[in-house]
């Protein structure tokens, strides 16, 4: 059983090095830095309760050197997710199956596209983690991972589990993956625009009316696309994962910490254009949308 995780960020070394103790892993990257540091070292894993685990994995940038695999986790920025998605066609085996674990809500199609929905299944996880260095990652919270039916997707839900990832499979994924969308609309561009962490964001009422707001329109775009949300309070929902990865700083806030581009337009910037499309308005989702385009230029 051979597992190809395509990202060499926080969350791709992650499930890389948890799931190393199960099965054969290779890391497939574009970041030099990252893929150079994992194959010196090795992954070093710092445990939610202290503990540091260096663990070997292989790691190139090169889909061509890497050997068939049976299941792909896709965990690039969703910016990337179109040159992963042809990686991905690469090295998957006929009968394998791709799994985007990566935020944002058309990462599913867009890998789809290129390598067939048959052999595509769309995640969600909630797990945080903070990229320390190259191939160094804190994992700040372990939390909930979801995958959608697919050939495998049991046995790799198995897996994920077995490597102390708790997954299930669901065959409601479309309202898990809105949840999900809820939750990084309201958290991802207010720690980055304030540089605090996810749990700094229920510090004062003006913080919470603001993730309330944000929360409220991205569930009212749900809903109008016909999505079934697995809660009724948008706001409670996004309070409870800031409690719950209260320590982590959000994945945009550390990209723009790091001067990298974010994931705005494939989280605001989709709802807002969903929202035009089905006559729902979303103007503080439009806000930070162009606030976070503007802060990266
Ligand atoms: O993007 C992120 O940081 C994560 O999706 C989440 C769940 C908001 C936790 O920080």
């Amino acid at each position: 059983m051979r597992v190809v995780v395509l990202g060499t960020g926080a969350l791709g070394c992650v499930f890389a090095a948890r799931l190393a103790a199960q099965v054969e892993v290779w890391m497939l990257g574009a970041w030099a830095e990252g893929i150079a540091a994992v194959n010196a070292r090795g992954i070093l894993l710092h445990e939610p309760d202290g503990r540091l685990a260096r663990v070997t994995v292989m790691a190139c940038s090169d889909p061509n050197q890497v050997p068939a695999a049976d299941f792909v986790l896709v965990l690039v920025k969703s910016y990337q997710t179109d040159r992963a998605a042809v990686w991905a066609g690469r090295l998957l085996k006929p009968d394998g199956l791709a799994v985007t674990l990566q935020n944002g809500l058309d990462n599913g199609p867009r890998l789809a596209a290129v390598i067939g929905a048959e052999r595509t299944a769309v995640g969600v996880t909630y797990t945080g983690a903070t990229r320390l260095g190259p191939g160094e990652v804190q994992l700040v919270a372990v939390q909930p991972t979801f995958i959608g039916p697919g050939r495998g997707a049991t046995q790799l839900a198995a897996l994920l589990t077995a490597a102390g990832l708790p997954t299930h499979v669901t065959d409601d994924i479309g309202g898990r993956l809105w949840a999900k969308a809820v939750a990084n609309a309201a958290i991802n561009p207010l720690t980055a625009l304030w540089r605090v962490t996810n749990g700094a964001l229920l510090a004062s009422p003006e913080r919470r009316a603001l993730l309330a707001l944000l929360a409220d329109e991205a569930a009212a775009v749900a809903r109008a696309a016909g999505v079934a949300l697995p809660f009724e309070d948008a706001a409670g929902h996004v309070e409870a994962v800031c409690r719950a990865t209260a320590a982590n700083r959000s994945s945009m806030l550390q990209d723009v910490l790091a001067g990298r581009p974010t994931e705005i337009d494939s989280i605001n910037g989709i709802l807002v254009a969903e929202g035009r499309r089905l006559g729902v308005p979303t103007p503080f989702n439009e806000a930070v949308w162009r606030l976070l385009r503007g802060l990266t230029g």
